[in-house]
Order: C-alpha cells, then structure tokens, then sequence
C-alpha cells in the first residue's frame, strides 16, 4: 500500500476550526510529577525543520510536499552522491526542492553546503555571499550515509573553519568519532572531548549546531556552554531508547545514527528539548530510504519522520507535560539562533488520531515512515 503527501494531507483534513485556547492544565503531584490534562488542540507559529534529507531529483518529489505542508523552512542536508560542496550546486538543489513544494505552501528550502579536506576559502565566501547558504556540515568521514566525502581531520578544514566563523555562518556538526576502537554507543560523548572542545578552543566565536543530540554528555555540554553553541534534536531520540532497536528481533526502521541510546539519555535529551532552553530546536533528521536498502542485510541508517513531523515531536513534549515549550522548540529558538525572522502564520495541532500508513511512494520504491502501521493521536489540520 502506498499513499502521496497530497492524499495524506486530504485524509486528514480536519473538521475543527483552529483555537488558539488549549485546555492543558499542569498541576504538579506527588513525587513532584507533573500531570497534564490532556490538551484537545494547540496552535503554534508556523515551525522550522532545521535538519532534512530529502535526497536527489528521483525522489525528494514524494517527500518535499510532507515537510512543506507543515514547516516554512528546511535546512536542507548535502549528503547526496556526490555530495553538494558548492554554492552554486546548493542554488540548482535548491530550485529542485521549492519546485517539488505546492507553491501556496509558501516553503523555503535554506542550504549547508558539504564540507571536506578540500573546501576552499574562497568557497566559504561564495557560500556567504549567496544569501541561501547558512553553514558547512561537517561530517566526520565514514560517520553516517554517504560520508565518504567527509572530513577525515578537522585540522585540514581548519582555514574554511575559520572563514566560516568570521563570517557568521554557521557549522552543523555530526557529532561523533569513528575509530573502530570506539563503541558505537560512546562515539558522540568521545567526540565532543576529541573533536569539538578542541576545535571551539582553536576557533571560540565559530557558531555550531550539534546535530541529532542523542546522549546526556551532549545535552548537558551544550546547556553549559556559551551562546554560540545549540543543538538539534530529533523526534526518535526523544521518544524511543535503543531497547527499540531489538524488540522481539532487529529492527531495521529504528536504526539512524547517532543510533539510539539508553533510557537515561533518552530522558535527558527529552528534558533539555522541552526545557524552554533556547539553545535547543527542532530538526528532523527525516532521512528516507527505500525500503529494501533498510530491510537488508547491511541496512542503512536513516528514519523517514516527515510526513508526522510535529505530531511526533507533540508526543514527546506531551509525555512530559511539557506541550507548553514546544514553540519555543519547533517554531522561535531556530529561527532565533539562525538570525532568521520568525514566522508570522500558524499551524495548528489537533487531538485527533490517525493511522500512519505502511508506507510511502518513494522514487521507483518505497519507504516505511516512523510508526508505519501505528496510531498518532496528533493531527495537523489542514
Ligand atoms: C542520515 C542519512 O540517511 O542521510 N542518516 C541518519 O541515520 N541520520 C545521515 C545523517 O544525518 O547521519
Ligand atoms: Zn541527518
């Protein structure tokens, strides 16, 4: 089975009309618990994905219009074969997503370019000079899907490091080491002793967003430290710890990286998102494969999250009482640290379940979204 964003979208078209007035009401219990009655609608400025893979000119049609139904704007993720390392590739990548976008979405697709041993000075200042570029992704080489590219010392990226932070842009980093003697579970806490206090010691003004937070190390290193340091954080490492990954058998459709960690991170992460913490804000990670590059015997890393987006990150919040913050995290701090205005519509989420489908068309195949088959109890209204 397979459905388009569109028809999606219609299927959950909403009879309620949009209120501003929620009935959420937080009292705090015994053992200091907050309990939350539930809210039946919230609405919310228009929000943000600050981390999106919506891959190349084959597929990113069937995946554009899920993000764009919701969200304004994307950062839009460089990994693709081969990788999108110049302003120039980023403006025709560019043109591609808002085209896949039904114009009355109003979405704008915003760039980071691929950074590499090789990335120039001269390339950084062409980046800034485009008015879509926001920053270089730094991955380190062999962390993550299609990462051969990468950045295989920091040391040789050091000249672009520094143009980057003289001209304001911004560095989104993947954050973790990839040394084979390195568990897979420890390679973000190690990364940021190894690879980023180093480098923000060498380069302290450089603005940085660790990308896809998944441990406490990392929640509790960027709440400490200063203003030029934020974090993304995905709906997956908010809602599931790696239990899922095992649950009755291997798990294909819970595998990303950073991979999913243990409860206490899960909670820590959880807490810093909705925290009211302006240094944390929303970013997706919504990476699509095809389903038989995930259900194989070397499955890629990557959760498709798009076409629930806001409703997955409404349960996280939610199950911490926390619904209250989550503007602030979907809709202000990105758009705030990015020196972006904020939105002016708004999107409203209704109390209203819905069955995710197996899956979606995706290119010449398909791909099996987060909750494939399950109730979300949130809706977006159309
Ligand atoms: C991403 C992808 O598939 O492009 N995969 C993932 O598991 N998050 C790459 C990335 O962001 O690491
Ligand atoms: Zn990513």
């Amino acid at each position: 089975m397979s459905a388009t964003p569109r028809s999606v979208a219609r299927a959950l078209t909403s009879t309620f009309r949009p209120r501003r007035v929620t009935t959420t009401r937080s009292t705090v219990g015994k053992r200091g618990v907050v309990r939350t009655r539930a809210a039946s609608s919230l609405t919310l400025t228009r929000p943000d994905d600050w981390h999106l893979h919506v891959r190349d000119a084959s597929k990113l049609g069937d995946v554009v219009p899920f993000t764009s139904a919701t969200f304004k704007r994307a950062l839009i993720m460089p990994n693709l074969t081969p990788p999108v390392r110049t302003a120039e590739e980023a403006g025709k990548y560019r043109d591609l997503i808002a085209a896949a976008a039904p114009a009355s979405d109003g979405f704008e697709p915003h760039m980071t370019l691929y950074l590499t041993d090789n990335t120039t000075v001269e390339q950084v200042e062409a980046a800034h000079a485009s008015g879509f570029v926001r920053g270089y992704k730094l991955y380190p080489a062999g962390a993550t899907t299609n990462s051969e590219y990468g950045v295989t010392d920091v040391a040789k990226a050091q000249k672009a490091i520094e143009k980057i932070a003289e001209l304001g842009m911004v560095l989104q980093v993947h954050g973790e080491v990839t040394h084979a003697n390195v568990d897979v579970f420890d390679r973000e806490a190690k990364f940021i002793k190894e690879v980023l206090i180093p480098l923000l010691d060498r380069a302290p003004e450089l603005r940085v967003v660790m990308e896809h937070i998944t441990t406490r190390d990392a929640a509790e290193f960027v709440a400490a430290a200063p203003e030029n340091i934020a974090a993304t954080v995905t709906p997956q490492h908010m809602l599931f710890n790696r239990n899922a990954l095992f649950k009755g058998g291997i798990r294909p459709h819970f595998y990303c990286l950073p991979i999913l960690k243990r409860e206490e991170h899960r909670e820590a992460v959880l807490a810093a998102a909705s925290s009211g913490n302006k240094k944390f804000f929303l970013g997706t990670d919504s990476a699509p494969h095809p389903k038989g590059a995930k259900e194989a015997a070397c499955g890629c890393a990557g959760i498709f999250s798009a076409h629930a987006a806001l409703p997955f990150y409404a349960m996280a919040f939610e199950s911490v009482g926390a619904l209250d913050k989550l503007e602030g995290f979907a809709s202000h701090n990105g758009a705030d640290f990015y020196r972006l205005p904020r939105n002016t519509e708004t999107v409203t989420l209704e109390k209203k379940a819905w069955k995710v489908p197996d899956e979606y068309k995706f290119g010449d195949s398909v791909v099996v979204p987060f909750y494939a088959g399950e109730e979300v109890p949130w809706t977006v209204a159309a």
